[in-house]
């Protein structure tokens, strides 16, 4: 779908079909035009409610207020009305209140995100006939005729979009086909695509070479080899280092100690955290992000068979740490804690880890919800507050001291379960504190993405199945910071 605005007043826009918001059961709104119509539909104008007059050619969809999540799950949610329509255009005013971006961002992202489909492997696609979007202006151009930041907004909105959907794309796709080879050649493909990115894979022997030896045991009785993949953004001039880690297990079956069936199903989701790392980093070099990127994966298969880990072997990381493994299905932590070693070494200014890392943390939080940890308050609100913008939602887990001491090993550094059954989100995270070295404690968060890297139901404008979690707060969160940064240079701008 291109987008497109203009000042023209939306009565103005030439379009096959127009979508209107109803905010809170504002039915005498000036754009509404067929109230009776609507109250015959028992339409009130409200979240989620939707009705699409095809004679009108207008469909109708609530929101009980103009915060930007309920805009993009109501344009979203208008445009699954139209889907089977062969309508090929349609135009929306753009509700400005006093910023010509935010809405403007959001209905683009709500589009783009709320039409994607992962249909590769259906022999029947279903159609979806519209190819253009007018965003009208009308209110904003009022004040100024300068229509630049809104396109700005929707180029920047579309990018944040498309590589969510990526990153959906690569989560979907079975673990057959996205081997941690398939996933190393994507990286590399997309290194490729994108100006001032490289890329480097590690094999076997490399993890060898880097003591990798939490990582190896994980992988050890998959068929598939594993690879570190590790992409870098490097722009001209580039402020400071971020560095993301994702958890990329292609698939979990637990290992010897075995998922139950209806637990194993989904879990080629597993490499979630690997997805969101790539595609934000893609997001960053395509929104040309004035930071150094770097996305380190550690791409494996969790499986069983004569040569696997076992329950009571003991591993030597990266660092020299040993770790007594007491359940091989917690293994996510034994990829990342090599990982993290060697994201350490980068030196960075921000380590962020991502990672399906805990049923406990859905459990504590809900499906919906992120997870985030760290040591460091400001951090923690800095990303929870860009995860509202973007639309993700997040809640804070706390360390604390009692807690660290459950991942005591009677054999070893430490276990790789807790010896309790409770607070298994911050336990695992508090496991991976371990792999971060202390000048980068501070610089670290860890966002499990466990619940809503994968729903099996839809969810607003996500599709059953993955919906690109950290993706997008990854995104706004640097964005934010660019921003701040440029306000920095130019003391004299007021900031937004
Ligand atoms: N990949 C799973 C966590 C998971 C569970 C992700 C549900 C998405 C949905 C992880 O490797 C795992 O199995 N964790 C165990 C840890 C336990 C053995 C301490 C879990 O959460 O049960
Ligand atoms: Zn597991
Ligand atoms: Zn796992």
């Amino acid at each position: 779908m291109n987008f497109t605005v203009t000042q023209e007043k939306i009565g103005a826009v030439r379009a096959d079909c127009e979508i209107v918001i109803v905010i809170n059961k504002q039915l005498d709104h000036k754009w509404v035009h067929d109230k009776k119509d609507l109250e015959t539909l028992n339409f009130k104008g409200t979240l989620d409610e939707v009705a699409f007059l095809p004679h009108q050619h207008r469909v109708y969809t609530g929101v009980d207020s103009l915060e930007r999540d309920e805009v993009r799950i109501a344009v979203s949610n208008a445009l699954h009305a139209i889907a089977k329509t062969n309508y090929k255009s349609v135009k929306i005013a753009s509700y400005v209140k006093d910023c010509p971006v935010t809405n403007t961002k959001a209905i683009v992202e709500g589009s783009k995100l709320g039409t994607y489909r992962f249909d590769r492997y259906k022999s029947e696609k279903e159609p979806f006939s519209i190819e253009e979007m007018i965003i009208s202006l009308e209110e904003y151009a009022e004040k100024t005729l300068n229509l630049d930041p809104a396109k700005i907004a929707v180029k920047d909105a579309e990018t944040i979009a498309e590589v969510t959907n990526h990153a959906k794309e690569i989560v979907n796709t079975p673990p057959d086909d996205m081997t941690p080879e398939a996933l190393a050649k994507y990286a590399v493909e997309l290194a490729n695509d994108l100006d001032n990115v490289s890329y480097f894979i590690g094999d076997q022997n490399f993890l060898e070479e880097q003591n990798m030896g939490a990582f190896l045991a994980v992988s050890r009785a998959s068929t598939h080899a594993p690879r570190l993949i590790h992409l870098t953004y490097k722009p001209e001039n580039a402020k400071e280092r971020f560095v993301f880690v994702g958890k990329g297990l292609t698939y979990d079956s637990g290992g010897l100690s075995l998922k139950p069936s209806e637990h194993m199903v989904s879990m080629k989701a597993d490499k979630s955290g690997a997805a969101a790392a790539i595609s934000i980093l893609e997001g960053a070099a395509r929104l040309k992000v004035p930071f150094e990127v770097h996305a380190i994966i550690g791409a494996c298969e969790n499986m069983i068979g004569g040569n696997a880990y076992k329950p009571d072997d003991v591993l030597v990381a990266k660092n020299g740490k040993t770790i007594e493994v007491r359940n091989t299905d917690a293994e996510g932590r034994l990829v990342l804690a090599d990982c993290l070693c060697y994201a350490t070494e980068l030196k960075p200014d921000y380590l962020v880890d991502l990672a399906t890392l805990t049923g406990a943390c859905v459990v504590a939080v809900g499906e919906y919800t992120t997870g985030v940890m760290g040591h460091s308050s400001p951090l923690k609100h800095a990303i929870m507050s860009a995860a509202t913008k973007s639309g993700e939602l997040t809640g804070s887990l706390p360390f604390n001291r009692y807690l660290k001491k459950l991942l005591k090993s009677n054999i070893a550094d430490l276990s790789n379960i807790s010896s309790s059954r409770y607070g298994g989100a911050i336990t695992a995270a508090l496991f991976l504190d371990n792999f971060v070295e202390e000048p980068y404690k501070e610089k670290w968060i860890h966002l499990d993405i466990a619940g809503p890297a994968y729903v099996e139901k839809d969810w607003g404008y996500n599709q059953a199945g993955a919906s690109g979690a950290g993706v997008r707060m990854c995104l706004y969160w640097m964005k934010d910071l660019a921003y701040k940064a440029s306000q920095k240079n130019h003391p004299h701008k007021k900031e937004k």
